[in-house]
């Protein structure tokens, strides 16, 4: 978590879920739209994560990785409570999150910023059908 924006980087709760889930409806308004909060849930409704997505600013960059001038371009991430890590859930997840991106926005190129020292997201996010680019120096 100390590499998914998690103050001090300790564990994420139950509670953490309705906390950033309130702070974003809070924000909302001012932040637009475009960025949207997603709970996952399992089958029976229990919320086991989170994810956000954003667009992309024009000239961002982040490594040798520059944000292609004009294509309408999001960044998304995200995060399961510790209990369900190793069991696959992440990579449904992803390519849930995935689909629903595409499927429910104006996106054409989707992003993701996985820090270097954290090896399951990186996994995640291939198998969720990413490709590796703009890693830093
Ligand atoms: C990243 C995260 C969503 C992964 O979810 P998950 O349900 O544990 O992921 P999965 O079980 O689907 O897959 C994990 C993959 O990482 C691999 N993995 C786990 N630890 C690893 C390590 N130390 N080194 C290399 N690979 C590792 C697993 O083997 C698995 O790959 P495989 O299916 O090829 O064996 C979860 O760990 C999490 O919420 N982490 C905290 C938040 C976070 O870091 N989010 C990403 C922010 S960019």
């Amino acid at each position: 978590m100390r590499y998914a924006g998690s103050p001090e980087g300790r564990c994420w709760y139950e509670a953490d879920i309705q906390a950033w889930w309130d702070a974003y409806l809070a924000e909302r308004r001012r932040s637009g739209e475009d960025e949207t909060q997603l709970i996952l849930r399992t089958g029976d409704e229990t919320a086991i994560g989170e994810s956000h997505y954003g667009p992309v600013s024009e000239g961002f960059e982040v490594g040798d990785w520059r944000k292609p001038e004009g294509v309408r371009c999001f960044m998304t991430d995200i995060k399961l409570l510790l209990q369900y890590w190793g069991k696959g859930i992440g990579t449904q997840g992803m390519r849930m999150i995935v689909e629903f991106i595409f499927a429910n926005t104006r996106c054409k190129l989707l992003v993701v910023p996985p820090h270097r020292d954290n090896p399951p997201a990186f996994r995640v996010y291939e198998k969720a059908g990413f490709l590796l680019t703009g890693l830093e120096a």
